[in-house]
Parts: structure tokens; C-alpha cells; sequence
């Protein structure tokens, strides 16, 4: 197995592409990537058999901002006979992985990629047994072990991998599957509900999520953000010239600012999260969530950045390489990680956490 599938959303594979072929040549990886425009997927083809597994051992997953999935694969496999689907896939997986714990039997985020889903369904069954039997999967399901991948590009026609628990996206599809609260003002809230998801591990929660925190809404209206942080019983200051939800108002915990986001200063110095979902230029939402780290004004911030039409992969690495010189010259260590999120659309949400501080006298995390 030499290559490398990457799901993404449709109509990012460029990006995808772009970001695999950098990552990879940063550990030595060389290949290059396939790219079929609006299919939902890129392969990346290493030129060395053996780089392809290292690649899904080492670059870490988090690491990649367009891709919802990363699974090493072989050949695809055209034409599968009618009556017997399932031994050419073991063929391709038997040897290659033992004693896995889970499988997904998946498609491109494509309407034709979707049409197939009932199928695969279907074939999930027989093919789960089968691989149980000659122990390539384990009889119960094991979150700690490799996961077998089949995917189906077209009918009849699928790649067959695995990828690491370690290092994956724990989500059929890469997809995690919310439901939308009936009770939300907005169907936005969504993406903040999967940016907690994807870039806070659950047994931190409680700490980094938890009742009582102050938090800052900016461009907050009509309140799909805010609810997320109201329903952890947090207090909101949200700013928006817009109107904000009755029912978030009826919380109690909210106090709306009518105000320009980027002058709004806050005059609680205990906020732990602030949030940003403004239309506005990349560079200045970046620039402004690094002056608010920078300042001591939050701990921890998430925020969209709506990417332009064109040079999206460049755009994003300039804002982010942006937001670590300034906060490295501030003397801030900080974490930062990016995602396009399955609820996003042309944007992507960005997730940075301070860790310390090297100024004296700034609260920071051993305070
Ligand atoms: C995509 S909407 C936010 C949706 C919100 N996150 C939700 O879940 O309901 C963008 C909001 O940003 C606000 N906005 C844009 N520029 C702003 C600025 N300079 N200051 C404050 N709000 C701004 C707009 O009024 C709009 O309500």
C-alpha cells in the first residue's frame, strides 16, 4: 500500500492537496497528489511504498486542517463481482492489518458518494463477519486498534486501508454527527458545538468548558454561539450590532453589547473564552484574536476565518503563521490548531489556547 486517502470536504481538494504534498515533504515524504475536483477526496501517492504507513504513523492528524480523514490504501479495486464483493477486499487487507478494532464501510460527502451509503450498509454486515473469521477484525469492537477503511468512489469500485486510532478521525466519514437543538437561534451553533468536539479532548471538559466561566461572543447575533456556551451554564458578553434571540436573553446569562467588535474592550478581566464568528477579512479577525491573547483578555479563543476564492491554502497559512510570530513575540506560548470543519463552509474555525506567559505579572496557566 502506497497511498494515502484524504477525505475533505468538496471543493477543497486543491487545498487538501496542497496541504498533504507540504506536510509530508516536511518529514521527508515525497509523492504526489490526485486531485478530481468536487470528488470529496485527494490520494496522495508516496514514491516509496514504506513512506505511506510512516506518513499515517507520524504526521499527526490534528496537524491537517482540510482533511476530515487520512487512511493508507492500495490499488483500487474496479468492478467487484456482483456475487461476491467481499474476497477481493479481504484480499486487499488480509496481511496488512491484524486484529482490528473497527470498520467503516464509507463514501466521498458527494450526492453520488451518498446514493451508495444504503449499500454500504448492506455490505458491511457479511464483510464484518468474514474479516472476524480470519481475524483481521477482532469479534468486538476495540477503540485502541487500527480501523479497517472500505471506500466506495463508485458503485462497484472501492479503495481498502486502514488507518490508526491514534492518529485518526474517530467519525464514520470523519463526520461527527450533531443534532441541531431545536431550542437554538441559529443553525451556525453547530459549528461551535463540533469545534469543542474536535479541538477539546472530552475528559477536559469539565475544566476547559465548565459552569460559571465568563466567555465573549463577538458578531454573536442572533445567538447560535452563545447558546452553546449558555447551555455550560457560562455568563456571555455578547457583541453584535444586530439583534440578539429572546430565548437567549430569557437566560439570564447574557448581556448583549451593541458595539463594533473590533473596538469592543471588555471590562471583566476573568474571561476564559472568546469567540468570534464576524464576516470580515481573515487577517483582521486573525489580528484581533491575537491582540486578545496577547492582551491577557481570554484564555482560550475559537473563531472563524472566511476564506476568499482564490489561493484559500495560502491565505490560511499566512494568517496562522501570523497569529504564532505575534504571539511568540509577545512571549506567549500558546497552542494553536485549525479545521475545516463539517460545518463549515467556505471557512475554516481556529482554536488557540494560551499556555503560559513569559511577561511578569500576566495571569496565566500556573498562576
Ligand atoms: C455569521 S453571523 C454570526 C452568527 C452567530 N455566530 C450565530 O451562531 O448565531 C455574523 C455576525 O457578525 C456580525 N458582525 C459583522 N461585523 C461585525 C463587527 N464589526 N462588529 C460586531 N459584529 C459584527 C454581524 O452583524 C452578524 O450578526
Amino acid at each position: 500500500m502506497n497511498k494515502i486517502a484524504l477525505y475533505c470536504r468538496p471543493g477543497f481538494e486543491k487545498e487538501c492537496a496542497a496541504e498533504i504534498t507540504e506536510k509530508a515533504a516536511g518529514l521527508e515524504v515525497y509523492g504526489f497528489p490526485r486531485v478530481k475536483d468536487n470528488s470529496g477526496y485527494v490520494m496522495f501517492e508516496c514514491y516509496q511504498r514504506e513512506d505511506a504507513e510512516r506518513l499515517i504513523k507520524e504526521l499527526p492528524f490534528n496537524s491537517l486542517i482540510f482533511a476530515r480523514q487520512m487512511v493508507l490504501v492500495g490499488e483500487l479495486l474496479r468492478n467487484l463481482p456482483v456475487e461476491d464483493r467481499v474476497s477481493p477486499i479481504i484480499g486487499m487487507i488480509d496481511g496488512a492489518v491484524e486484529n482490528a478494532g473497527d470498520l467503516r464501510v464509507e463514501v466521498p460527502d458527494t450526492n453520488e458518494g451518498k446514493e451508495l451509503l444504503n449499500f454500504c450498509r448492506k455490505l458491511t454486515v457479511p464483510l464484518r463477519q468474514a474479516l472476524r473469521a480470519r481475524n483481521i477484525l477482532l469479534s468486538k469492537e476495540n477503540s485502541h486498534r487500527p480501523v479497517i477503511h472500505v471506500f466506495f468512489i463508485a458503485s462497484g469500485c472501492c479503495y481498502v486501508g486502514y488507518s490508526f486510532s491514534n492518529n485518526n478521525s474517530p467519525f464514520f466519514m470523519g463526520i461527527p454527527r450533531l443534532r441541531f437543538p431545536s431550542d437554538a437561534p441559529s443553525r451556525s451553533t453547530l459549528k461551535l458545538e463540533e469545534a469543542f468536539h474536535v479541538f477539546i479532548p472530552a475528559d477536559e471538559w469539565d475544566e476547559r468548558l465548565a459552569s460559571g466561566m465568563r466567555a465573549v461572543d463577538l458578531g454573536a447575533c442572533p445567538g447560535g454561539w452563545t447558546y452553546q456556551l449558555t447551555k455550560r451554564s457560562m455568563m456571555v458578553d455578547a457583541v453584535d450590532n444586530g439583534p440578539m434571540a429572546q430565548s437567549i436573553m430569557d437566560t439570564g446569562q447574557v448581556v448583549h453589547h451593541q458595539e463594533d467588535g473590533f473596538r469592543y474592550e471588555p471590562t471583566n478581566p476573568n474571561i476564559y473564552w472568546v469567540v468570534c464568528d464576524m464576516v470580515e477579512k481573515p487577517w483582521r479577525v486573525s489580528s484581533l484574536m491575537a491582540d486578545w491573547l496577547i492582551k491577557g483578555w481570554c484564555r482560550e479563543a475559537i473563531f472563524n476565518l472566511k476564506l476568499p476564492m482564490k489561493k484559500r491554502y495560502e491565505e490560511v497559512c499566512q494568517n496562522l503563521k501570523m497569529i504564532e510570530d505575534k504571539l511568540k513575540e509577545n512571549g506567549i506560548n500558546a497552542q494553536i490548531s485549525a479545521k475545516q470543519l463539517y460545518h463549515d463552509r467556505e471557512e475554516i474555525t481556529v482554536h488557540v489556547r494560551r499556555i503560559w506567559a513569559s511577561v511578569p505579572g500576566r495571569r496565566d496557566e500556573r498562576d
